[in-house]
């Protein structure tokens, strides 16, 4: 038996209040019958990734490098984001 995909569900939006997560777990009960998918719910809220930080800063934030170590052990990922003037938000 070959081993589930591991997907990491990604909630773009940082927003106080935001109604990101309420997609998100809907997204859970879809998958939560699958046994070929494993899904993750990273959330870069809980991450507290600061404001302004690039990939390219050296060191890392710790709290950023968990986040990337966590996405580090899946094998695809699903950006679930709002828009937000007509774009994706900044964080
Ligand atoms: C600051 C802001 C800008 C938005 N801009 C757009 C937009 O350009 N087009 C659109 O269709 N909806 C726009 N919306 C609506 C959001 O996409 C929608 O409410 C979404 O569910 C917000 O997700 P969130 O609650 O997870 O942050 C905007 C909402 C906010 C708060």
């Amino acid at each position: 038996m070959t081993s589930p995909l591991r997907i990491a569900l990604i909630i773009a939006s940082t927003r106080e209040g935001r109604f990101g997560p309420t997609v998100a777990r809907w997204f859970e009960t879809v998958t939560a019958g699958r046994t070929d998918i494993e899904l993750t719910l990273p959330y870069p809220t809980d991450a507290d990734l600061p404001a302004h930080w690039t990939p390219n800063h050296t060191p890392s934030p710790p709290q950023a490098r968990a986040f990337t170590e966590h996405l580090a052990t899946c094998d695809a990922y699903i950006v679930q984001t709002p828009e937000y003037n007509h774009s994706f938000p900044a964080p």
